[in-house]
């Protein structure tokens, strides 16, 4: 766990103002780096997220391998000498995942491919999330897996090899394991398909192509890989769009903070991830697309945000995995909204960096707001948060940010300790945030 940090937050002293782009999207960052290592060719990437899990997913490839080289200081632009499918070299030491699931889980398609055996591990907080839905399937698609708890806990250890294709049914919705399953697809015998319960974010799908791999999508939601055997380095860059997670703080804060009004420019639009938009514009929120277009396979726009006051409402649960990274920030929105926030069928947010309905619950209780636990999800009544409290992001980025966003509205300021996990997805939140007039510091600044 990322622990330490303290971030010192609220109230507002005004309204927020400006045009900001945050960085670029994480889960596109992981999957184009994972994309061009495994082709063949040289692939350059614009708009590169350099928070600590993409630069661990980077330097995975680089300990195989890989060579990379960054094309500016800030580490959004690389390049990647891609060494085909089968060029990943055995890598000396173990593989440091960080924080990340994406990068792991991701990870464990890319190793069940290869004739090698790895070992991956992460931090304290990622050694205690569910590996088994990852590595199941890579299992019956002929890869030997062992690691605690039978496979469920890292660190894994990875034994690939030929591989037969799979028809996954998976249990969770989860574009982590459709994901997973669809890369090791790549090295399969056979067309690989997945199933999901409910659709998750399609950027390997959409990715995939740009790479000369083709992915179909019946009409019935069935997603088919019949691996080409190779990835060739597109010859155009690819380009990822900035991070509507990331958007999204920015977003609630200027929704909640009276005379707002900003511009989040280039943000990502693809209709699998924007449900928080969904969401916040049924609460009242004001948002305006503008400048619409589209950035190599995703949607894009500029997003117009005025301060409304805001109405707690029952999430449809079929919003939940197009939102499934946003509730925390929602939950800040919910307890300052009016009348109640109901969120239900979310029970994957126990699971992700921290259980993020216990966490979430906790922290607002403490600035005081009105919440009730449910196991799978919460009821919040929205109000007045009074602040004036010391707070636990428990090493979870979103809820650091999401607290820090709760707290402008706050009566008094908050602390939040354990808040330095924001790198992992965010490394600039602090001066973005301060540059449209969002009170927040780290204590020793
Ligand atoms: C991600 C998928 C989601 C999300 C995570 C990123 C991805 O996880 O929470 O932050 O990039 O595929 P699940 O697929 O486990 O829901």
């Amino acid at each position: 766990m990322n622990v330490g940090g303290t971030l010192i937050a609220g109230p507002a002293s005004g309204a927020l103002k400006g045009r900001v782009t945050v960085p670029g999207d994480k889960s596109m960052s992981h999957r184009a780096v994972m994309l061009a290592s495994l082709a063949d060719g040289i692939t350059e990437i614009h708009g590169f997220l350099p928070g600590e899990d993409n630069l661990a997913t980077a330097q995975m490839f680089v300990e195989m391998g890989v060579v990379i080289e960054w094309l500016n200081d800030e580490k959004t632009s690389l390049r990647v000498h891609g060494v085909g499918l089968h060029g990943l070299k055995q890598p000396q030491n173990m593989l440091d995942a960080g924080n990340s699931g994406t990068c792991v889980r991701l990870m464990t398609g890319v190793l069940a491919g290869q004739s090698f055996s790895s070992t991956m591990t992460g931090d304290a907080s990622l050694c205690k999330r569910p590996m088994k839905r990852v590595v199941d399937p890579v299992r019956s698609m002929g890869a030997e897996v062992d690691g605690g708890d039978g496979g469920n806990l890292l660190p894994i250890t990875i034994q690939g090899g030929a591989l037969e294709a799979i028809q996954h049914v998976s249990e969770v919705a989860s574009a982590q394991v459709k994901s997973c399953v669809l890369l090791a697809g790549l090295f399969a015998e056979g067309e690989t398909t997945v199933v999901e319960p409910r659709p998750t974010r399609d950027h390997t799908e959409r990715m995939l192509p740009l790479f000369g791999q083709p992915v179909q999508v019946d009409d019935r939601g069935v997603i088919r890989l019949k691996p080409t055997g190779k990835l060739t380095a597109p010859k155009e860059p690819v380009h990822i769009p900035a991070d509507p997670s990331s958007a999204t703080f920015f977003a609630v804060a200027a929704s909640l903070i009276k005379g707002s009004d900003i511009t989040l420019e280039r943000i990502g639009m693809n209709p699998l991830r924007n449900g928080w938009s969904r969401i916040l514009s049924d609460m009242g929120g004001n948002l305006e697309l503008q400048r619409e277009g589209v950035v190599g396979e995703e949607r894009v726009a500029d997003i117009h945000v005025t301060s409304q006051r805001l109405i707690g409402v029952r999430v449809n649960p079929a919003d939940v995995p197009d939102a499934i990274d946003e509730f925390p920030v929602l939950f800040a929105a919910a307890s300052l909204a009016d009348g109640e926030f109901l969120l239900s069928e979310a029970e994957e947010l126990r699971v992700k960096e921290s259980d993020r309905i216990a966490v979430m619950a906790r922290a607002l209780i403490s600035a005081g707001a009105v919440i009730e636990e449910r196991p799978d999800g919460a009821l919040i009544r929205g109000g007045v948060l009074k602040g004036g409290c010391t707070v636990n992001a428990e090493g979870d980025h979103r809820i650091a940010m999401a607290m820090a966003v709760a707290a402008q509205c706050a009566n008094a300021e908050v602390s939040i300790e354990n808040a330095a996990a924001i790198d992992t997805s965010f490394p600039d939140f602090v001066p973005l945030a301060r540059r449209l007039g969002m009170n927040v510091r780290w204590q020793d600044d």
